[in-house]
């Protein structure tokens, strides 16, 4: 190992941005330690480090306190999809106010630098477009996403306040909507749903009317910028997500023309507490941390149906995606 090779955490590692976050940090010749309790992670993203003795996985709650030394925490793990982070909503607020003050605990103790993956959803239903980080948010405390809204929101709090009363090195990442190969196939995400269903050749649903828009990062561009934060001097919170704003509608289309143009589009009604709109503002990010997303969304949709399709069996193979 190199003289700045370092040891790091990575709490959720085996989920979706977890693992490819390991995968450069591998890469970079760090020493990494990943912590998962395999709720919606999968050994399966990992299992090309197994044998590598840079690497440890070790299954661990993080609702249970843990002592390591280390240099780094990259703190991600959290169900992110509504489907799994509402499946046990008193949980998902365990997550995220134990198992983040045990990680910021453990960070003090061992004066390691700590990232929290936060998210845009600290925003709720946001009536400022698109969103800085001094906007203070629009969130329900009693709707079915507050266990994931109120969690974060709370999580930033013993962040900054673990900073101020204990010096703690922190930096918060908001993490807006990212999308890549590895997403669970029945994680209720937009582009998950949309691609599984156009490959089984099923109606795309979209909810509402589909004028509803969001922007997608593609899960490369964002490690690059959980990265930058990282090693940067900026603390955050700062935005991190791809400013590119797409309706949900012309998401379906996008995936149905790519993948099946014979799948139909199915439209129902809106759930509870959807956000109209959704737009990162990555002003501070670009002047910061020199960061700014790379990946379009047809090249970077291109790779996630791949990805969907090896894993789905018997699909035909993509129609108009060479
Ligand atoms: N994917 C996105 O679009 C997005 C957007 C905003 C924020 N984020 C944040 O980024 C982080 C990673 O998201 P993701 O999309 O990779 O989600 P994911 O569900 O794929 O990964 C989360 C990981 O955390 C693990 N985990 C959950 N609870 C745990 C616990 N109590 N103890 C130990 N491990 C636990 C899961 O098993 C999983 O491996 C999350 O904190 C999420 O809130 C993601």
């Amino acid at each position: 190992m190199s003289n700045s090779s370092k040891r790091i955490l990575v709490t959720g590692g085996a989920g979706f941005i977890g693992s490819h976050l390991i995968d450069r940090l591998m890469a970079e010749g760090h020493e990494v330690i990943c912590l998962d309790n395999f709720f919606t992670g999968r050994k399966h993203n990992l299992v090309h480090w197994l044998d590598n003795h840079n690497f440890e996985l070790v299954r661990h709650d993080i609702t249970e306190p843990i002592r390591l030394e280390v240099d780094r925490i990259y703190h991600l793990a959290c169900p992110a999809s509504p489907v799994h982070y509402q499946y046990n909503p008193v949980k998902t607020i365990k997550t995220n106010v134990m198992g983040t003050l045990n990680m910021l605990g453990l960070a003090k103790r061992v004066k390691a630098r700590f990232l929290l993956a936060s998210t845009s959803e600290v925003y709720g239903d946001p009536e400022v477009h698109p969103q800085p980080e001094t906007y203070r948010g629009n969130v329900n405390t009693i709707g079915i996403r507050s266990c994931y809204d109120e969690g974060k929101r709370v999580a930033e709090t013993l962040a900054f306040d673990y900073h101020r009363q204990n010096n703690v090195d922190i930096r918060v990442a908001r993490i807006f909507n990212t999308y890549g190969p590895r997403m669970l196939e029945n994680d209720g995400r937009v582009v998950s749903n949309f691609a599984v269903q156009a490959l089984r050749g099923i109606p795309l649903t979209v909810y509402g009317d589909g004028s509803q828009t969001r922007s997608f990062c593609f899960v490369s561009d964002l490690v690059d910028g959980l990265m930058k934060l990282m090693e940067g001097d900026c603390l955050g919170p700062v935005n991190l997500g791809n400013p590119d704003e797409y309706t949900i509608l012309e998401l379906a289309q996008k995936i149905q023309a790519m993948v099946n143009p014979e799948a139909a589009i199915q439209f129902k009604p809106l759930p509870q507490d959807d956000p109209r709109r959704r737009q990162p503002d990555i002003s501070l990010a670009k002047a910061r941390l020199g960061w700014s997303p790379t990946v379009p969304l047809a090249e970077g949709l291109k790779r996630t149906v791949e990805d969907f399709q090896q894993r789905i069996e018997g699909v035909s193979p993509l129609v108009a995606a060479s």
